[in-house]
């Protein structure tokens, strides 16, 4: 085998690399750890809790060794099926594997294996830059196993398969997302043959579970640039797997010399503006931008007279948020009723811009956006894309007079977070009225005249109005006792 005359002593120098290493003396069976740490390591990244080793020899056997010699608080599960085990410690998720020989049929992921050796083992892995081993054994600590020139590629920034691509991606095309991820957070090149690998085997992500490819949508989401692995997925086709609802998005279409902008590349732009403001990394926020013009294609529009026009995309967009979570399997409560909301409200402060800014408007947003408005501005101005720098100032000078006004409308109406202040309990109890359609009219007319600026948010103003609204329906107010 092609072992390196790399030796990295100073990568293992972890009391728990010392110990696995000792076991493995002990039983007589060489063990390596592998995989994301030593790529990691190399890139000078810092350190994850998880850890994988390949031991040549019963990878749960060897994990049971090393449990009983682990002080302390651990929790030791067996994958039989799988031959590994998985040891937790306070510190660590150590994974252990025997070395194997994989092979796959065609319709399932799932292979057949047995035993094999280190470079066997090493051979049936993703990238080149993954497959790069160090020995734990006390006689050979340190040393580099590259068989595949991952080092080379480390330096070259490439992600390679190990073997011929379209052998890897077949075997386990979920691969094909792992590539763009690596790419999109590493700011690797995918290399021209594996590029061209991914091209050919997309249709296979079709057997892969919806829950494993979100997964790796969310670390491509949650990078710096999530438009670099967006326009990877969209130019390996596979993205029209997955979200065909983007890249629907694409194209230019001119009648009369007028076009309207590639909405595409615009999400894109406005994707990447979210990760550049929100550093919290919150993932929805950027679920939102991805989906904030989906409803476009479906509404577009021309008017010899006014061009190009989206009228109601993002109603038609919300609308169709909770068929793509569904379909995707992600979650649907709270999160998807979040971006549900972002969707449908994404336009509402750019278009308060365009018009007067009335307190009524800035009450009906401050109450429609409730505790997603922070969010919603955000995704507001990171939809600011135009190219022209009059328009981009005018956008963002009447943006931030819309986070003024509302500072000022909210100090005066306490609008966030409004109940209002007659509750249907209290129309049923003064009029002795059932449940009915007429306490949800009163109830709603209060809500109106209090965003409309008609009454004060009080409970003495909002009780007369309701005492009016309910003469007007010949309501009389019962006696209470
Ligand atoms: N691996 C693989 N094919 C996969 C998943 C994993 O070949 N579909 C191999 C790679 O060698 C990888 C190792 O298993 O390095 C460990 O997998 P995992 O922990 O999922 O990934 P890491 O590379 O450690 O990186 P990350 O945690 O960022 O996913």
């Amino acid at each position: 085998m092609n072992v390196s005359k790399v030796r990295l002593p100073e990568a293992v120098q972890l009391e728990i690399f010392k110990q696995i290493g000792r076991t493995g003396d002990e039983l007589n069976v060489p063990v390596y750890v592998i995989g994301g740490y030593v790529r990691d390591y190399l890139l000078g990244l810092p350190l994850k809790k998880d850890l994988d080793f390949v031991v040549v020899g019963d990878g749960p056997a060897f994990a049971k060794e090393l449990s009983k010699k682990i002080k302390g608080k651990k929790s030791l599960s067996i994958y039989k099926n799988f031959g590994t085990a998985m040891l937790k410690t306070p510190e660590y998720i150590l994974e252990f594997v025997g070395a194997r020989k994989e092979s796959y049929s065609s319709d399932s992921r799932k292979p057949q294996v047995e035993p094999g050796t280190l470079e066997d083992d090493l051979k049936r892995r993703d990238f080149t830059i993954n497959a790069l081993a160090i020995c734990l054994n006390r006689d050979c600590y340190g040393e580099l196993i590259d068989p595949f020139n991952g080092l080379r590629d480390l330096k070259d920034k490439v992600l390679r398969t190990p073997l011929d691509p379209d052998i890897t991606f077949s075997d386990d095309p979920l691969r094909m997302m792992r590539a763009i991820r690596f790419a999109t957070r590493l700011g690797f090149k995918i290399h021209p043959d594996t590029l061209e690998a991914i091209k050919k085997n997309k249709e296979r992500i079709k057997i892969v579970s919806p829950e494993r490819i979100v997964d790796e949508l969310n670390k491509i989401l949650l990078s710096e640039k999530p438009s670099t692995g967006l326009k990877l997925l969209d130019e390996t086709g596979l993205l029209d797997f997955i979200l065909p609802e983007i890249t629907r998005l694409k194209g230019v279409e001119e009648i009369e010399g007028k076009t309207h902008k590639d909405n595409f590349y615009h999400t894109l732009e406005v994707v990447d503006n979210i990760a550049r403001m929100d550093k919290q990394g919150n993932l929805w926020l950027r679920w939102a931008a991805l989906l904030h013009d989906i409803g476009k294609p479906l509404t577009k529009r021309y008017h010899p007279k006014n061009g190009w026009s989206f009228h109601g995309h993002e109603l038609v967009g919300a609308k169709m948020v909770p068929r793509i979570f569904k379909r995707l399997h992600m979650p649907l409560g709270q999160k998807m009723k979040y971006v549900q909301k972002l969707v449908q409200l994404s336009s509402r402060p750019i278009a308060l811009t365009e018009e007067n800014v009335t307190d009524s408007a800035i009450r009906r947003l401050i109450f429609d956006a409730g505790e997603e408005l922070d969010d919603l501005l955000t995704l507001c101005e990171a939809d600011i894309t135009t190219k022209n720098p009059v328009r981009y100032k005018k956008y963002k000078n009447n943006l931030k007079q819309v986070r003024k006004k509302i500072v000022e409308v909210e100090e005066r109406d306490r609008i966030r977070n409004f109940q209002p202040p007659i509750t249907g309990e209290i129309i049923m109890k003064t009029f002795g009225i059932p449940p009915s359609k007429t306490v949800g009219e009163i109830k709603e007319a209060i809500k109106e005249a209090i965003l409309e600026g008609e009454i004060k948010n009080d409970y003495e103003e909002a009780f007369e109005l309701m005492l009016q609204l309910g003469k007007e329906k010949g309501l009389k107010p019962v006696k209470s006792g």
